[in-house]
């Protein structure tokens, strides 16, 4: 095993509302967040993984191994990316070509056969590959009264999903770079693009979902009941 999974999970879940920060809901019989890891941790290329949690977080169950691999924590920071960037900079020493999984915490239903095709990708590409869907839905931009200034072609377009694959030394970099020019970047690839990368699209499920709302919980536990079967 030589890929190391990073989880930022240092979010407060504002959108969700409620007390307990989203990635720890109860789903199908165990907290979101250990859907999350049981799907990177079975795959046999990854190491382990290190998790980014909230500097107050008083729910996390304190896992140190999990599918006889190591589990690891650090604190996060105030946005994604520098939870990530605390992450990787947490990690036990590595070669810097080495490739890092980033993984919401908040994605319960990842699949095998999508996180393989994704590490094949990333593994003979410098540039790094992510899970992405194509946009279904016809798209409009509003103007500021909220009424339609222009339908944009849809054609060409990807949602970036999770996990994001990059090589170590060039994810740090660039995460670093984003940093120092102050640009809040919402996902690794866009930092990854800043350096001028190009990373590969690899089309993943569409269930794939990332749990944001009360709405997204009820589908993530009907996704996931309906695979335990
Ligand atoms: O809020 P959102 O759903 O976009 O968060 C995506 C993931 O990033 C979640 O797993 C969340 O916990 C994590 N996050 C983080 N540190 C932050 C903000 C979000 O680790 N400061």
């Amino acid at each position: 095993p030589s890929v190391w999974a990073i989880l930022p999970a240092a979010g407060r879940g504002a959108r969700f509302g409620g007390d307990v920060p989203k990635q720890y809901l109860q789903i199908a019989g165990q907290p979101l967040i250990a859907h999350a890891l049981d799907a990177l941790l079975s795959h046999p290329q990854v190491a382990g993984a290190m998790v980014a949690l909230a500097a107050d977080d008083r729910h996390w169950p304190g896992w140190t191994t999990r599918h006889g691999k190591p589990v690891l924590r650090c604190v996060g920071g105030g946005e994604r990316a520098d939870s990530v960037l605390a992450a990787l900079q947490a990690l036990p020493p590595g070669p810097e070509d080495s490739l890092v999984m980033v993984h919401d915490a908040a994605r319960p239903n990842l699949h095998p056969s999508d996180l393989e095709r994704l590490l094949h990708a990333a593994s003979g590409d410098r540039d790094g590959a992510i899970l992405a869907a194509p946009v279904r839905d016809t798209l409009k931009r509003a103007d500021a009264e909220g009424r339609i200034a222009a339908t944009e072609p849809r054609a060409a377009l990807w949602r970036a999903l999770t996990p994001q694959v990059f090589r170590r030394g060039l994810l740090t970099d660039a995460l670093l770079a984003a940093r120092a020019d102050a640009v809040q970047v919402t996902d690794e690839a866009m930092a990854v693009e800043r350096a001028g990368l190009r990373p590969r699209l690899v089309e993943g499920r569409e269930d794939n979902l990332k749990v944001t709302t009360p709405a997204d919980r009820d589908l993530a536990e009907f996704l996931l009941s309906q695979r335990q079967r």
